[in-house]
């Protein structure tokens, strides 16, 4: 049986998908369990507010919302939701995503959403800034996010050392050495 879903990813199209795909990934990788949905704020605006009405009475603790073009998708769902909304505004118009960013960020005062970046690192970021929230109250999960930020510092670590042999193979120069 499934667990009960603590995020919601919600997407405006399911044209979105193909980018908050990295933030069901992020969410798979840390075991969060987590339930995807395609609701558009100007295509099915019913839709949109019976789920975000009834979101919070299901268990869902935080949802992430990705949209572009035009994009008020985070703010009407946070306009009805009393759950944490965070959002990733996505490139789908010739504006390249500038359009979705300012329509996520700029809210008015008293309705927030948190604005990630646009496109697959806000993504990516969504996901890990939830994990994060829940990790407030969850030991296990702060215990896999700080296992992951080592594993990463790691990989950065490994990429200088395979950087400094390139270097020096083709530069004469001497390998950056840190005092520790
Ligand atoms: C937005 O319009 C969606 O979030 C999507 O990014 C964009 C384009 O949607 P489609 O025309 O591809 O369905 O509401």
């Amino acid at each position: 049986m499934s667990q009960q879903p603590l995020i919601a990813v919600l997407m405006g199209s399911d044209s979105d998908w193909s980018v908050m795909r990295e933030a069901a990934k992020v969410l798979q990788e840390f075991q969060v369990p987590f339930e995807v949905m395609v609701t558009s704020a100007h295509r099915t605006p019913e839709r949109t507010y019976d789920y975000a009405a009834l979101v919070a009475d299901r268990g869902i603790q935080l949802v992430i919302v990705g949209a572009g073009a035009a994009a008020h998708l985070g703010g009407v769902v946070a306009a009805v939701t009393p759950l944490p909304v965070i959002a990733v505004p996505l490139e789908a118009t010739s504006l390249a995503g500038l359009d979705a960013l300012l329509s996520t960020v700029q809210m008015p005062g008293s309705v927030p959403v948190a604005t990630m970046a646009i496109g697959k690192a806000g993504a990516r970021n969504a996901a890990l800034f939830a994990i994060r929230i829940l990790a407030l109250s969850d030991a296990s999960l702060r215990g896999r996010m700080i296992e992951f930020r080592h594993n990463m510092a790691l990989s950065v670590e490994e990429k200088d050392r395979a950087l400094q042999v390139t270097v020096a193979a083709e530069f004469d120069q001497a390998a950056v050495t840190l005092a520790v």
